[in-house]
């Protein structure tokens, strides 16, 4: 059976009261159940993560026993060398995931370091995003 980690940074606790303009008024609950949804329906399992800290991210992403890793790092996404080389050493598959199409944003969000190790991304769909990526991560893995 697929076992997908489902990894979010930064500020993304706040979803549904942060900026609802640029990330919608879905909160992170409600993205977790639009995943357990998914993953019945996959006949998949999942672990669902979110901090603050850079350092429990990439303990989190050294711990997992899932198969691959959907990520939405926050804004660690475009400054973090530690959590690319987590990933490059955790050696799984890794689906890159934004809420906002971050090309469409702020210059200093059009760089990724998660886009150099993951196999796809997923940007600019909103909360959507995450049942699409948790089904690509599927198949990804049944490959
Ligand atoms: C984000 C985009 C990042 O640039 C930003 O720092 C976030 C959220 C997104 O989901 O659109 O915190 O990853």
């Amino acid at each position: 059976m697929t076992h997908i980690l489902i990894l979010n940074g930064p500020n993304l606790n706040l979803l549904g009261t942060r900026q609802p303009e640029t990330y919608g008024t879905v909160t992170l609950k409600d993205i977790e159940g639009m995943c357990a949804a998914e993953a019945g329906k996959l006949g998949a399992t999942y672990e669902f993560e979110q901090s603050n800290h850079e350092g429990t991210l990439i303990d989190l992403i050294h711990a997992t026993k899932a198969q691959g890793i959907i990520l939405n790092a926050g804004a660690y996404t475009h400054t973090s060398i530690a959590i690319m080389d987590a990933i490059t050493s955790a050696n799984k598959p890794v689906l890159e995931l934004h809420l906002s199409n971050i090309h469409q944003r702020e210059r200093f969000r059009h760089h990724s370091y998660i886009s150099k190790v993951a196999f796809a991304m997923i940007c600019g769909l909103g909360a959507s995003g995450y049942p699409l990526a948790m089904r690509a991560m599927h198949e990804h893995l049944a490959l």
